[in-house]
C-alpha cells in the first residue's frame, strides 16, 4: 500500500527485511550469513554507483588518467574488486575469498575470520563495460568444511554445496537476484530511498522458451553436436525457429533467461576445450540459481553442480536454461 501524497511503500520489502524474515525461519541460525549478506549489498551499491558514474570527476579524471584530486584513476574492475574485497574482510564473516581478479585465494586475517568462504567475480562482462551495455557481478558463499587455517581446498567445493548465491545486474536498472537454497527472489534497486525491494518473488524460468544465446562468431570452432543444434533451432522444418540473443555479459543473458526462457550455452571450443567461463564464481553460482529456479545446468557431460573443481581459476563449458532446451542441446551431444 502507497502512502497518499508519497512515493514510498510504507511495507515496502527490502533486501535487508527479507533476509532477516528468512533467517527467523531458521531458529537456529546465527544471522552470520544475513550480516555477510548485508556486506555484499553494500559493495554492490558501490559498485552500481561507480558503473552509474555517478562521481565522473573521481571515475574519469575528466581531463585523463588523473582525477581532480591529482589521484590515479582506477578502472571500474579493479575499484569493483576493491570494494568486494573491502566488505567481505570488514564483515567480519568470511576466511577465505577468491575472485576472479586475483591469482591467488586472499586468506583473512585471523582477527577478522568467520566461517564463510566467497567466490566473486566483481565486475563481469569486461568487453562491456566501456561502451555501458548491462555488466553484472557475481558471488557464491560456501562454509569452511575444515577446522583451523583455512586452505585453497577449502575453497574446492562442489556446486552442490553452495550455501547462497547470487548476482547483481547493472542494467537498466540495478537489480539483485538471489538464492539460499529455498527459491530465488530478485530485489529491483529503488535510488530515491536507496534500498532493493523485493520485485520478482519466487522467480520461475518457463520450462521451454525461443531463445539461444550463444556467441555465433565461433560456430567454426565448436564441435559437431553444437553446429547441429543451432542449426536446427533456426530450421523452419524442425519448428517454430528461436529468436538469436547475445549480450555478452554472463549475467545480462542469464536473467534474461530466467525471466523469458531459452537456452545459454558457452561451449567448449577446438581452441579452448573447457571452454571460457570459470566454475568457481561465474558457472557455479549461475547454475544453483537457474536450478532453484526450476531450470537446469550443464557441463554437456554432467550437471554443473556436481562438478569437483580441481583449481581456483577452473574453467568448463556450460549449457544452462530451461530445462527442456538444456535437455534437447544435451541429446545432440553424444
Ligand atoms: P570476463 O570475465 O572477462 O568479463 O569474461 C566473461 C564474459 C561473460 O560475461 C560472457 O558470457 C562471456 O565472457 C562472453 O565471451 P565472448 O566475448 O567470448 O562471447
Ligand atoms: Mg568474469
Amino acid at each position: 500500500m502507497t502512502n497518499q501524497g508519497q512515493a514510498f511503500d510504507v511495507n515496502a520489502m527490502t533486501l535487508t527485511r527479507f533476509v532477516l524474515a528468512e533467517q527467523k525461519k531458521h531458529p537456529s541460525a546465527s544471522g552470520d550469513l544475513s550480516q555477510l549478506l548485508t556486506c555484499i549489498q553494500t559493495a554492490i551499491k558501490a559498485v552500481s554507483s561507480a558503473v552509474r558514474k555517478a562521481g565522473i570527476a573521481q571515475l574519469h579524471g575528466i581531463s585523463g588518467e588523473t582525477n581532480v584530486q591529482g589521484e590515479v584513476v582506477k578502472k571500474l574492475d579493479v575499484l569493483s574488486n576493491e570494494l568486494f574485497i573491502n566488505m567481505l574482510q570488514s564483515s567480519y564473516k568470511t576466511c577465505l575469498l577468491v575472485s576472479e581478479e586475483n591469482s591467488s585465494v586472499i586468506e583473512i586475517d585471523e582477527d577478522k575470520r568467520g566461517k564463510y568462504i566467497v567466490c566473486f567475480d566483481p565486475l563481469d562482462g569486461s568487453s562491456n563495460i566501456d561502451c555501458l551495455v548491462s555488466i553484472g557481478s557475481i558471488f557464491a558463499i560456501y562454509k569452511q568444511n575444515s577446522s583451523g587455517t583455512p586452505q585453497v581446498s577449502d575453497a574446492l567445493q562442489a556446486g552442490r554445496d553452495m550455501v547462497a548465491a547470487g548476482y547483481a545486474l547493472y542494467g537498466s536498472a540495478t537489480m539483485i537476484v538471489l538464492t539460499s537454497g529455498f527459491g530465488v527472489n530478485g530485489f529491483t534497486y529503488d535510488p530515491a530511498i536507496g534500498e532493493f525491494i523485493l520485485t520478482d518473488a519466487n522467480m520461475r524460468i518457463p520450462d521451454k522458451g525461443k531463445i539461444y544465446s550463444i556467441n555465433e562468431g565461433y560456430s567454426y570452432l565448436w564441435d559437431q553436436s553444437v553446429v547441429q543444434y543451432i542449426q536446427d533451432k533456426k530450421n523452419p522444418a524442425k519448428g517454430k525457429p528461436y529468436g538469436a540473443r547475445y549480450v555478452g555479459s554472463m549475467v545480462a543473458d542469464v536473467h534474461r533467461t530466467i525471466k523469458y526462457g531459452g537456452i545459454f550455452i558457452y561451449p567448449a571450443t577446438s581452441d579452448n576445450p573447457k571452454g571460457k567461463l570459470r566454475l568457481l564464481y561465474e558457472c557455479n553460482p549461475m547454475a544453483f540459481i537457474i536450478t532453484q529456479a526450476g531450470g537446469k545446468a550443464s557441463t554437456g557431460k554432467m550437471d554443473i553442480l556436481d562438478v569437483v573443481p580441481e583449481s581456483i581459476h577452473q574453467r568448463v563449458p556450460i549449457y544452462l536454461g530451461s530445462k527442456l532446451d538444456v535437455d534437447e542441446a544435451l541429446s545432440y551431444i553424444k
